[in-house]
């Protein structure tokens, strides 16, 4: 029998950084993870102070975000030479608790290695949210990218130009409803942060785009009633290239594994040299999300409109601790002195 061997804290703290540096809606970073060295398992959790009652009131946008970072935890554990056993919704009466990762190994010659290519992606992945090139994206990749999807349990459907332009329709009047509604827009400035700000979650007004000057790609404007910050209008790529990510069901763990196959479709494009942004705005009124839906097959339950292309790479995020390193037993032991001390990622204790 294999002895039992821990992860070192510089191995926990590398999954726990790539983790974080995942994609989440408005940069709410809206995860959590705790240690349990008893047995061996990387708890993931929602933060409940970082959500959006408005945008987002059933926490689908959050449970792709925690599913993003997810996946970039599981690469890297495989990076590192471990393998990650994922149970989603492990206990039912802990709701908050959106994944437990069992680290076992290390990885034998008879485990999947991890390509290199999609973990170096995990840094250099930023949204892009500048105008792209136009130039077409070779269909091999695309289909790189759709197979990602199938494998992360959720699939891309890539429109033609007919279909791109029913998107984006919808994509703009989810834009127009926005705007009208006064909560809507003060909720997604409330993220927009100021230069030098120094805040660790939200998104740096430098990380914004500007809006399409043909008025054609209704990129999503978080400046609301504060003009100032928007940026002059360009012109945007007239071919758009877009995939639609959806799942066959509308459960919390499908909401997980769409977020899963979204970062592992903007990984495989990142290490392709493509550059991406996502179109959420449709998913947040229900009847704009059942338009996006496709027509066939019946059962279409769409997650994110992703916008691909070759163009200039998008500025980085800021990223909090975001993490409680804390034993869990010491919740559930509350007496038990080993499990008195809690940190952060920066020093875990493991
Ligand atoms: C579920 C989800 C929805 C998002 N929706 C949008 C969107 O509608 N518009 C946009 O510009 N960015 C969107 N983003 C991108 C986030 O704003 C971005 O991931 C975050 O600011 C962190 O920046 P980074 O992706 O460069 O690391 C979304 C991300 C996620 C995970």
């Amino acid at each position: 029998m294999r002895a039992q061997v821990l992860p070192d804290a510089p191995t926990v703290e590398s999954l726990l950084a790539a983790a974080v540096a995942a994609p989440s809606i408005h940069n709410t970073q809206p995860w959590r993870f705790r240690l349990d060295r008893d047995s061996q398992v990387l708890e993931v959790h929602s933060e409940p102070a970082r959500t959006l009652p408005l945008a987002d009131p059933m926490h689908r946008a959050q449970y792709l975000s925690v599913g993003a970072a997810l996946f970039n935890l599981r690469l890297a554990a495989v990076h590192r030479g471990w393998r990650p056993e994922v149970r989603l919704l492990p206990d039912p009466h802990v709701p908050g608790l959106l994944a437990a990762v069992r680290l076992t190994g290390p990885l034998t010659a008879d485990d999947q290695p991890c390509d290199p290519g999609l973990h170096e992606a995990i840094a250099r992945r930023h949204t892009s949210r500048m105008p792209f090139t136009g130039r077409p994206v070779p269909e091999p990749i695309v289909a790189e990218m759709a197979a990602a999807a199938r494998a992360g349990g959720a699939r891309l459907h890539v429109p033609d130009i007919a279909g791109t332009r029913r998107l984006l329709r919808l994509t703009a009047a989810a834009e127009a409803r926005h705007h009208a509604h006064p909560g809507r827009t003060a909720e997604t400035l409330a993220w927009i942060n100021p230069p030098g700000a120094g805040a660790p979650y939200g998104i740096p007004v430098t990380a914004l785009g500007p809006p399409d000057a043909a008025g054609r790609m209704p990129m999503r404007d978080f400046t609301g009633a504060l003009p100032a910050l928007r940026r002059p209008a360009l012109w945007f790529e007239r071919h758009v290239q877009l995939a639609l990510l959806w799942t066959s069901h509308d459960r919390r763990e499908d909401w997980l594994r769409a977020g899963q196959a979204l970062q592992y479709v903007l990984l495989t494009a990142t290490a392709r040299g493509l550059r991406t942004s996502l179109l959420h705005q449709a998913m947040e009124w229900p009847d704009l999300r059942t338009a996006m839906a496709l027509p066939r097959p019946r059962r279409c339950h769409p997650h994110v409109l992703i916008r691909f292309g070759y163009g200039p790479e998008g500025a980085g995020t800021p990223r909090g601790p975001g993490i409680v390193a804390e034993a869990a037993s010491s919740a559930r032991n509350p007496g038990d002195p080993r499990t008195a001390n809690s940190g952060r990622v920066r020093g875990v204790r493991w």
